[in-house]
């Protein structure tokens, strides 16, 4: 699904994961900028294709990637379809990760590497991909991923989403030494910020009240920030924490087990 035609004179963005919930937020606010924005989904069709149709509403074009970000092949094959599409690409949002549950009792390679494949590996190979694309353009882009206030603020629960995000952490400063000058590098850290499958409404507006501010992050506080890192030429290397301070607090278990 596509919508209109590109303007190459118009700034591109990828946002991976953006059927649904931030990635949604941030692709319809980047849209909203005047990003025309390429939607990337897994498994949510229907949810990105709203995303796409609300989007090119928004800023004119938009459209659809379909994608599975732990198959290495298809993550390379990614960017350069977007090019292909868009004439060209400016920026990279990775919004999409695995947040599936295990701790020390029930780590297994299996989960590890799915979680690295897709929250690390597929953010440092589109990070490449874009330097690439950008370089025959000579062109300057950016790229901003998604971590999580738990790694100032460990726990024991989701071990190899939090290894994967940590691992995403610790390539952030590398990644923007190797791409520099041509791409920023930079990371957002939310707090809780949206209710999931295992937390409901009530317990969500509870936990979202601890933290020294007495507020967590919202969507509209993620979005900002994401915003901010794209478009502020002289952040790389770096990771901006939107998160009320609660990775300035202890908690024993993960908010979604609390
Ligand atoms: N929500 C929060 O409170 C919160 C807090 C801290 C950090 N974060 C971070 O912020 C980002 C967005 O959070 P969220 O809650 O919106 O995320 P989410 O709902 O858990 O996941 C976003 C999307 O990731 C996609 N995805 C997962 N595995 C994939 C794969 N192998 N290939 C392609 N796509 C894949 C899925 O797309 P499909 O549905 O299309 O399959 C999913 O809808 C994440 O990186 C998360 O770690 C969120």
């Amino acid at each position: 699904m596509s919508t209109a035609s590109p303007d190459s004179t118009r700034r591109t963005v990828l946002v991976t994961g953006a059927g649904r919930r931030l990635g949604r937020e941030i692709a319809l606010a980047l849209a909203a900028g005047g990003w025309q924005v390429a939607v990337h989904y897994r498994n949510s069709r229907a949810d990105a294709e709203k995303t796409v149709a609300d989007c090119a509403a928004l800023s004119g074009d938009s459209a659809l990637f379909e994608a599975d970000l732990e198959d290495e092949q298809v993550t390379r094959a990614l960017l350069p379809r977007v090019a292909a599409r868009f004439r060209s690409v400016d920026a990279v949002v990775h919004s999409a990760a695995l947040f599936e549950h295990d701790d020390a009792a029930s780590f297994s390679y299996a989960l590890m590497e799915r979680h690295a494949r897709s929250n690390t590996g597929a953010a440092i190979l589109l990070a490449q991909a874009l330097h690439d694309h950008l370089a025959r353009r000579d062109a300057q882009g950016a790229v901003v991923h998604l971590l999580d206030q738990k790694l100032w603020n460990p726990n024991p629960d989701f071990l190899s989403y939090t290894l994967s995000k940590a691992a995403l952490e610790a390539a952030t400063p590398m990644l923007a030494l190797a791409l520099a000058p041509r791409v920023r590098v930079v990371g957002v850290a939310p707090g809780l910020t949206l209710p999931s499958h295992m937390l409901d409404d009530d317990k969500f507006a509870q936990l979202h009240k601890l933290s020294p501010l007495g507020r967590s992050s919202t969507p509209a506080d993620v979005v900002a920030t994401v915003k901010f890192a794209l478009e502020n030429g002289s952040i790389t290397g770096t990771t901006l924490l939107v998160d009320g301070g609660q990775h300035l607090m202890k908690f024993e278990r993960d908010f979604s087990l609390m």
